[in-house]
Parts: C-alpha cells; sequence; structure tokens
C-alpha cells in the first residue's frame, strides 16, 4: 500500500513538473506520417509517451489499413523511468474457441489452399481495442477520448492514399473484391483509387467512437460486437460473444540479454522475437565481428540466424499453453554450444539440424513505431493484422478489418504464408495465442537507449538483429533503418539478401562456404526507430527510407 502510495505520488510529482517546467520533447518514428503527427498531437496536449503510443496506434490502424488495425493485435514494450518499470503489452489474437487443429485441412489431410490467409475463418480474437484501453487506462495521462481523438478525425475526413497502399492494395486486390463490404471501402467504385485520393471511412470512425465512449466494452459487447460476430459466422467463421468475452491483454516480463555490455530488452513469447534475437545475439558474442573481413562476418551471422530459427521451428509457441525452456534458449553456455558447431569455412545445411524444404515466404505486413521521451520513457510496439490487409474480410457495419492471424500457427505439415515451419508448440489450441516473430526492442549501453522494430514476417528478427549489431558499432539510427538486409531462417535454406545488399565477391565468398543464396525479389522492412543520448541530452529518430514513414523530434517548448 505504502509503495504503490509512493509511486503514485513520484507519478504526481513527475506529471505535474512535466506540464509545467515547460519542454518536454519527444522522438517518435512511425510507418505513416499522420500517426507520427497524432503522437505529437497528443504529447502537445499534455499526454506522455504512453498517452502518444494509443494515438499513434490508433492512427496507424485508420491510416495505414495494410500493417494494422482494430482487427488485429500486437505488443507493446514499455518503459516507465519512475519506477524503472519495463513490461510488455501482450495484445496478440488469441484463436477462437471452436478453432481445431484440422480447421484448415480438407478430408484428406491436406491444406486447403489460402483458407488460413483469406477470409472470416483465418481471422482470430483481435487483441488491439482491450490493449489501447489497458494502455491507457494503466499508464496514460489522458483519457482514452483524447488520445483516439486524431485517429477518429482521419477516419472521418479521410486521408490521401500514397503508393505503398496502392501497391499492396493490387497484391491484394483479388481477396479484397470478393468482400463487397471491404471492396466499397478501399476501391472507388470498384475501381484502383488514383493516387492521393481521399479515403474515408465512416464506419471504423464510429466504432473508434464506441471505443473512445465505452472502453473495452465499445468493441467487446454491444452493437459491435454483435456485428462483428454475426458478419464472421455468416462468412463462414467460427467466433462468439463467449470469444469476446474472453479476450483479455497479458503483461509479461520482456526477455532480456547482453551482447557486449548492450542490455536488449525484448518481446517475450507468444512472440519469439525477443528469444530468437537474444539467441542469435549470444552465439555471435564470442566472434571479433568488427575486425572479421565482410565474408566471414556475413558467414556468421546467417549461421547464428539458422541456429536460432531453427530453435523457433522446435520450442516456440504460447507461454500460457506450454512450456518453454527459456532459460537455456537465453543461456550464453547454450550458445556456446551451438557456436562449437559453426566452421567458418563451410555452412552446415539447415537439412543436418532437421526438418523439410520448404517454399519461399511471399509477401508481407505489419507496422512499428518507436517513441522515446528526454528522460527515457518509451514505448516500442510492432502491430498487425498479419499479411497486407489482413483477412481482407471487413466485419460489416464496423469498419474493421480483421486480421488472417490463425495463419502464424502450424495447421498443416509444410511452411505457413512466410516460409516458417513449426512443431506442436505452436499448434492450433483453442484460446491460443499464435508465434508471432515481432520484436519491438530497446539497446542500452549506458549513454544511448535505442527503442526500434519493424514489420516484415519471418524477417522481423533478422532485421532487428542486423540493426542491434549496428548500434553496437556506434551507428546511428539512421544506419540502422537503412542498412542493407540479408536473412536466414533455418528453412528454406536459403540466404536471403537484397538487390546490392552482397558485393559480388561476398557472394562468391558465400556461395564457397556451401550457402544457398537467393536474391529477395523486393526491399523489405520499415524499420522505426528513436534514440536518446544520456551523454548529449540529444533524441534523434529515423524512419525506414523503404517505407513512407516520419521520424521527428519536437514536443513542448
Ligand atoms: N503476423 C506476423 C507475425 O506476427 O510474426
Amino acid at each position: 500500500m505504502l509503495k504503490k502510495y509512493a509511486v503514485t505520488l513520484i507519478l504526481f510529482i513527475t506529471f505535474w513538473s512535466g506540464s509545467h517546467a515547460g519542454t518536454f520533447k519527444v522522438a517518435i518514428a512511425s510507418a505513416h506520417p499522420l500517426a507520427t503527427d497524432a503522437g505529437l498531437e497528443i504529447i502537445r496536449k499534455g499526454g506522455n509517451v504512453f498517452d502518444a503510443a494509443v494515438a499513434v496506434s490508433a492512427a496507424l490502424a485508420v491510416v495505414e489499413p495494410t500493417g494494422s488495425g482494430l482487427g488485429g493485435g500486437g505488443y507493446w514494450l514499455l518503459h516507465r523511468e519512475i519506477d524503472a518499470l519495463d513490461t510488455l503489452i501482450d495484445g496478440r489474437e488469441k484463436a477462437p474457441l471452436a478453432a481445431h487443429k484440422a480447421m484448415f485441412l480438407d478430408k484428406k489431410g491436406n491444406a486447403v489452399p489460402n483458407l488460413s490467409l483469406d477470409g472470416a475463418l483465418a481471422a482470430a480474437i483481435p487483441g488491439l481495442p482491450a490493449a489501447l484501453v489497458h494502455l491507457s487506462e494503466k499508464y496514460g495521462r489522458l483519457p482514452l477520448s483524447e488520445s483516439l481523438r486524431p485517429a477518429i478525425r482521419y477516419a472521418q475526413n479521410g486521408f490521401a492514399v500514397g503508393n505503398k497502399y496502392l501497391k499492396l492494395l493490387k497484391f491484394r486486390a483479388e481477396v479484397l473484391k470478393k468482400y463487397p463490404q471491404t471492396a466499397k471501402i478501399f476501391f472507388t467504385d470498384g475501381e484502383f483509387p488514383k493516387a492521393y485520393s481521399i479515403l474515408r471511412q465512416a464506419d471504423l470512425a464510429n466504432t473508434l467512437n464506441r471505443l473512445a465512449i465505452a472502453g473495452r466494452a465499445g468493441f467487446y459487447n454491444g452493437d459491435i460486437a454483435d456485428k462483428l460476430v454475426n458478419t464472421v459466422r455468416k462468412a463462414g467463421g467460427i467466433w462468439t460473444q463467449e470469444d469476446l468475452d474472453n479476450y483479455q491483454i497479458v503483461e509479461r516480463k520482456p526477455v532480456t540479454g547482453d551482447y557486449h555490455g548492450i542490455k536488449i530488452t525484448s518481446a517475450a513469447p507468444s512472440s519469439s522475437g525477443g528469444i530468437v534475437l537474444i539467441e542469435a545475439l549470444n552465439i555471435l558474442s564470442d566472434y571479433d565481428l568488427q575486425h572479421a573481413d565482410a565474408i566471414t562476418q556475413k558467414h556468421l551471422i546467417t549461421e547464428a540466424m539458422r541456429r536460432a530459427y531453427h530453435d523457433r521451428a522446435l520450442y516456440l509457441g504460447d507461454s500460457d499453453f506450454i512450456d518453454i525452456p527459456v532459460k537455456r534458449l537465453l543461456s550464453k553456455d547454450y550458445a556456446a554450444g551451438l557456436r562449437s558447431s559453426i566452421r567458418s569455412d563451410k555452412t552446415l545445411p539447415s537439412a543436418l539440424l532437421s526438418g523439410d524444404d520448404l517454399p519461399q515466404p511471399e509477401g508481407t505486413h505489419t507496422t512499428h513505431f518507436s517513441i522515446i521521451d528526454d528522460t527515457g520513457n518509451r514505448v516500442a510496439a510492432t502491430l498487425s493484422i498479419n499479411f497486407p490487409f489482413g483477412s481482407g474480410f471487413v466485419a460489416e457495419g464496423t469498419g474493421v478489418l480483421l486480421n488472417d492471424e490463425m495463419d502464424d500457427f502450424v495447421s498443416h505439415k509444410g511452411a505457413n504464408g512466410y516460409g516458417l515451419v513449426g512443431g506442436t508448440a505452436n499448434a492450433i489450441v483453442p484460446g491460443k495465442r499464435m508465434l508471432s516473430s515481432m520484436t519491438p526492442t530497446f539497446l542500452e549501453d549506458g549513454p544511448r537507449i535505442a527503442v526500434l522494430g519493424t514489420p516484415g514476417g519471418s524477417r522481423i528478427i533478422s532485421m532487428v538483429l542486423l540493426a542491434a549489431l549496428d548500434f553496437a558499432q556506434g551507428n546511428t539510427p539512421e544506419s540502422w533503418v537503412n542498412l542493407p538486409r540479408f536473412h536466414h531462417q533455418f528453412m528454406p535454406d536459403v540466404l536471403e539478401y537484397e538487390q546490392n545488399a552482397l558485393t559480388d565477391a561476398e557472394l562468391a565468398g558465400l556461395v564457397a562456404r556451401g550457402h544457398q543464396t537467393q536474391e529477395a525479389r523486393y526491399r523489405y522492412g520499415d524499420m522505426q526507430a528513436a534514440m536518446l543520448d544520456k551523454t548529449t541530452h540529444t533524441l534523434s529518430a529515423a524512419s525506414d527510407r523503404r517505407g513512407e514513414g516520419r521520424a521527428v523530434v519536437g514536443g513542448l517548448e
């Protein structure tokens, strides 16, 4: 009681001083300029970074419907400076209670093509609305209705659609056009909208308003809930009101590690992100990467990725349902064992670790934003509806585009939409969360505190790994987010690289060591990063040049 009183008092003093001291600065980077603006607007209204995180999340749900939304979920990694609290809000979607192992298989036990990706059956129970309510009520200063205001305005008044939206609309057009209520929102009279035409989402504005007025009940009960359940069921889905009633976010202790004196704090299961990231860094920690030649450096990083993603496939799933050997996977001794199987002159084919040959991952989305204030309070949030435009299914009358995260479970023999494999640890069970790769992360080396993450499906973890290694070299957020990328996820046994990420000599050297290499069909990721340097008292932020986001430093002058 005394402790609670003390914390409340300190928080009050911080609030009081923060709102009267005159200056309060934040760095924000998100995948859409309007979402970044929404965060800044809320800071200027007296909100803290957690209110800003609510505003940015909700704004992204409106202006980046390709990546996240009220019909999806995500992870918010928080740090509150006053009591040094690090916590992860796990707002990942859950399998409906009527879900079962064979729900995406035909009578012969074969996967029905695209059933776990397109349409109402692919949708799991959303977590984003519950997470925003929780984040606002427990950590924010402003009422939820205030933090949701920019998003409601964007939905009501509309926003200009950019080239990324149009590209992804084309990618998912066939699915979206199957559902008239979806097509009505995202197309213009059935045609592709012109670049920079205005997209208004009146039903979504109404749903956000309900959330603003009634909190959790505005989404999971009443009129909106009825529409969600009824239209999902009419379209072959299996949601019930009981699923919506039962949905709860979970606050989890983030996973932590240490790499050459850098503290890593990242997402715990139900995301695999933090464990795979730290395991790979542990494997690499005994090499002098900085002084290795470029081929050896990339070879070793690839071999670390291979082994860490292999453990993802074997051991990781929802820790509320399965036992995960977290301690072992994060132990330096375990990493040393894995390291001893790495030869510097030769790759170890993934088939010798175990597994089948698998298809390549296809298109991907999701979103990320990073916020840090000038005292170190911070949020790294990665949010998703899985594939671009999720399942393509909008629950009629709600404007809510539903996710297709059921595909992140292992539902059949073979790979999911990202080419990822797994086993029983990530099998479908009613009420279980499907394993994610989302990797919202903090890095701290003493003076510098970094907040980062990215969308990109299975490649998320390898992107954050490369960024963490770049942070370790002393480089800036601008450098981490724009690094050329390469990736290995154990299966398929391919070292994939972005165009120009590897020189001809590096490619030849890696092939000579036994790597199968393949150029990615497109540049991937949309990393958003922010940093506080305590020595120079400076904030900085950067938004991936591959995307259309905005990074700013601003606040109350
Ligand atoms: N839906 C992508 C992920 O959670 O990893």
